[in-house]
């Protein structure tokens, strides 16, 4: 399928549902308490008409959102069709304004009632979220792009590894039932966008990195840092490729576990963020520690990531073997510092051009975010922003970089 005709190349920024607008009924509501005082978040559930000038006045020819599917279910037989209405206004508004909506089906919450009842690692999880689905497929109109889930990987390993995420397991066998129902789901979500809609182009977005050992004469760190490179990085594209997906991760007997997903992908999209170090230390987690190290002096951001826009071309080239189009669908920087901020999109967005030159199919850059939201575990402080937002007060204010970004994308549409 020709997936965009006029190779109109995608410039855009991506937000998610709950990170700007928060739920009372999404399951993270309820996991973080920090969030109490800022239940609405940005409120850009209700200031999304002018929220949506901005993407006019940044000039982004693409917006990436999701729908939040606790806002669209809030109980577990009951549908709200207002919430439907107001994410076909969202669309209706950017197909207006010729802004491509690409929306992602799944950013990492859930209503409260699937993760007390139908989790992840139970097998009723996938029919309910199919359900979600259909409504979908048979309500909104509008929307050609469409990404099942978010970041899988972060998803399982932040859920049912580490338990910093709901619905916070530390249990390698119900990661991997998890695994297998989420990746089913996202099999049938893809037969059933496809079917519902003629023109559908269908993806997933896979948080990527690239890994290196901290102690580069150290075997274990070496055979480590392979582990997660081809586990983190690559089990998912191989599962797209022979519908085989390799469970391998350090001290744990490996697995394969055979899902119906080999080709069910129009298009992948990339969320590329830093390098990460890998030591092998006996008292963590499946042996393995993560740091973050300024290496070539490019410096950390304040989530303490270190940048490496390098990195953009290496995780673009692995996805490639998947011979699907590749989308950037997310990369960005908390800072502070807006002169951080555009020196960081600069350089990305140079190694997006020279990913390109060398032969990469690459249809769009979003950067990540519209502007400074929740950001999951580390709350309300980490400043991805093009816009600053007050949030006592929820004023929003353009960066010099949004500015940057804007005049930047316009020169090259
Ligand atoms: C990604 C998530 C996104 C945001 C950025 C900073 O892993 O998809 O929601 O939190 O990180």
């Amino acid at each position: 399928m020709e997936i965009n005709p006029g190779q109109r190349f995608f410039w855009g920024v991506a937000t998610s549902a709950f990170q700007l607008e928060g739920s009372p009924y999404a399951d993270w509501s309820a996991w973080d308490q920090t969030i109490g005082s800022y239940p609405d978040v940005t409120d850009h559930y209700h200031l999304y008409k002018s929220d949506l000038n901005l993407l006019k006045e940044l000039g982004v020819n693409a917006y990436r959102f999701s729908l939040e599917w606790s806002r669209i279910k809030p109980e577990e037989r009951a549908w709200n069709y207002d919430a439907f209405a107001h994410y076909q206004e969202v669309v209706d508004i950017l197909r207006e304004n010729d802004i491509e909506p690409f929306v992602t089906l799944h950013h990492f919450t859930h209503p409260r009632w699937f993760l007390e009842k139908h989790p992840w690692h139970e097998e009723s999880s996938v029919a309910r979220f199919l359900e979600f689905v259909e409504k979908v497929v048979s309500t909104l109109r509008g929307v050609r792009y469409w990404i099942t889930f978010n970041e899988p990987y972060v998803l399982l390993l932040g859920g049912y590894i580490e338990g910093c995420m709901p619905p916070g397991k530390k249990d390698f066998p119900s990661a991997v039932r998890a695994f297998r129902n989420i990746l089913v789901s996202h099999a049938e979500a893809y037969q059933l966008l496809r079917q519902g809609f003629s023109n559908a182009s269908v993806g997933i977005t896979h948080n990527m990195a690239v890994f290196a050992p901290c102690r580069g004469w150290n075997p274990v760190d070496r055979v480590l840092t392979r582990i997660a490179k081809s586990f983190y990085n690559y089990s998912l594209l191989d599962a797209f490729l022979t519908g085989r997906l390799k469970i391998r991760v350090p001290f744990k007997r490996p697995m394969t576990v055979e899902l119906p997903i080999k080709g069910k992908l129009d298009f992948f999209g990339v969320n590329y963020y830093t390098r990460i170090h890998v030591r092998f230390n006996p008292f963590k987690n499946l042996g393995v520690e993560l740091e973050y190290r300024d290496m070539d002096g490019n410096g950390l951001t304040d989530t303490g990531w270190e940048i490496y826009p390098d990195g953009l071309e290496k995780v673009l080239r692995y996805a490639s073997r998947l011979n699907v189009p590749l989308f950037v669908t997310e990369n960005g920087i908390a800072t502070h510092d807006d002169r951080e901020k555009m020196r960081f999109i600069q350089k990305h967005v140079e190694i997006l051009e020279r990913s390109r030159r060398n032969g990469l199919d690459i249809r769009g850059y979003f950067y990540w975010s519209l502007m400074d939201n929740y950001e999951w575990l580390r709350g309300f402080d980490s400043r991805f922003g093009l816009y600053r937002v007050d949030f006592d007060t929820l004023e929003r204010k353009p960066t010099e970089t949004a500015a940057y970004y804007s005049s930047l994308i316009r020169q090259k549409q």
